[in-house]
């Protein structure tokens, strides 16, 4: 290989390689129409249980009211530049004063981009130094802040407390030589498992061991806690998680996110986080339809009670039908079968175009060789009808794998 573009050809990478039998139906699916419980693909009306409007609010009338007249008003140019530059606003001051005081910090700083955010994040706080310790199942924006790292990054197999414990040890011996410190980075909620990190034992952990906590809660922001405040909210544990980090995307059905502790630590990284110094600020739609969107998860618990009946109603609907959804205590659902990547394939299509049910679909390497994820996603526009219905489709294709109906090569489209 002499040409750097040859990779494209000869080696499309663990997703890419399926590309020509998958693009445009398993991945890259196109949804159309209002976002809902019900959209369409590939021309046909489906049940869509595959996308993280939690709350419902991605199509509601006030948050499409808030959305259109803030575009009509300010466009999206403004503001242009990166905040430290030109980019500032009393607006994306305000957003941060509300987020601060709605999870309960002293500050908070807007990221353009949840992902990115994460890896500015992870690489302002710590210097060669310093030590990461982090769940082996941690988001990929985590992994890729840690790449960043120019010092040591220790693992703990997923919410295993006890090996936490020992790279606790590990690091505080290194970092006593090195004289840095330690951050620990867990999730909240885990996004493919729906099972929530350990958060009270870590946190009970900082009585024996020095360290910091960097709580990802991408899909715990606005769906866990008695005011939706967090799966640190849910599990009492606020204080001592020290980073608290959210995004726009999911709950609030909006683009952006936002990270928040104690104002001396929110100064410093809004002065140091790279990918927000060198990047345009959020434009105003953003900011002015995410105040829109906290003010409703403030003010409109129904909201969320009305996500938890159908999570709780699909949830113990599924258990009962004898399907496996592992641990999650988070509306997070995985579905879990067992067979190959063909046969996650025809369990796909079938659920597609027979019952005309859309999920995400997860196989090897995301989940362990054999493991066919299904993932359903509720949200407070789904009804129990749907709940009900759902439920019998994966019934009756479990006994169909279980009987194997379903042939191992890759299902055509
Ligand atoms: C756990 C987790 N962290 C971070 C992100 C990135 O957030 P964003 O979509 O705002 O970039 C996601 C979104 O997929 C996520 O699931």
């Amino acid at each position: 290989m002499n040409d750097v573009f040859d990779k494209c050809t000869v080696n499309m990478g663990p997703l890419g390689q399926y590309a020509d039998r998958s693009e445009g139906y398993y991945m890259f699916p196109k949804l159309e129409g209002e976002i809902g419980n019900r959209m369409i693909f590939m021309g046909k009306e489906r049940l869509i249980w595959s996308l993280n409007n939690y709350l419902g609010l991605a199509n509601h009338p006030e948050v499409r009211k808030a959305d259109a007249e803030a575009a009509a008003k300010f466009g999206m140019a403004y503001p242009m530049g990166a905040r430290m530059m030109s980019g500032q606003s009393l607006y994306h001051e305000q957003l941060e004063r509300e987020l601060a005081a709605f999870v309960g910090r002293e500050a908070s700083y807007l990221l353009n981009y949840g992902y990115q955010g994460m890896v500015s994040v992870i690489n302002s706080m710590v210097d060669r130094r310093d030590v990461i310790v982090y769940d082996s199942e941690a988001h990929a924006c985590i992994i890729d802040g840690m790449r960043l790292h120019f010092g040591k990054r220790f693992v703990y197999p997923h919410n295993n407390i006890e090996n936490l414990e020992t790279q606790l040890k590990r690091a505080t011996k290194l970092t006593a030589e090195t004289g840095g410190g330690i951050l620990v980075i867990t999730e909240g909620v885990y996004g493919m498992s729906g099972d929530l990190g350990k958060l009270k034992e870590i946190v009970a952990l900082k009585q024996k061991y020095n360290f910091r906590l960097l709580v990802d809660d991408a899909h715990g922001f606005g769906t866990m806690g008695p005011n939706g405040a967090g799966t640190d909210e849910h599990l009492g544990v606020q204080d001592g998680v020290d980073l608290y980090f959210g995004t726009f995307a999911k709950s609030m059905a909006g683009i952006g996110g936002f990270i928040a502790g104690e104002k001396k630590v929110i100064k410093y990284l809004m002065y140091n986080m790279r990918s927000q110094i060198f990047a345009k600020s959020l434009p105003m739609p953003m900011v002015l339809g995410a105040l829109k969107r906290l003010d409703m998860i403030r003010t409109m618990p129904e909201l969320r009670t009305k996500l938890w009946t159908i999570v709780n109603a699909l949830q113990s609907g599924l258990k009962e039908a004898g399907l496996d959804i592992g641990n999650t205590e988070s509306p997070v659902t995985p579905v879990m079968l067992y067979g190959g990547v063909g046969e996650a394939t025809q369990i796909t299509h079938d659920l597609r175009e027979n019952y005309n049910i859309f999920c995400s679909i997860v196989t090897y390497p995301v989940v362990p060789k054999g493991v066919i994820l299904l993932r359903l996603i509720p949200t407070a526009v789904h009804t129990l009808e749907d709940v009900a219905y759902t439920i019998n489709a994966f019934k009756e294709v479990k006994e169909k794998l279980v009987r194997k109906e379903y042939s191992t090569e890759m299902a055509a489209f």
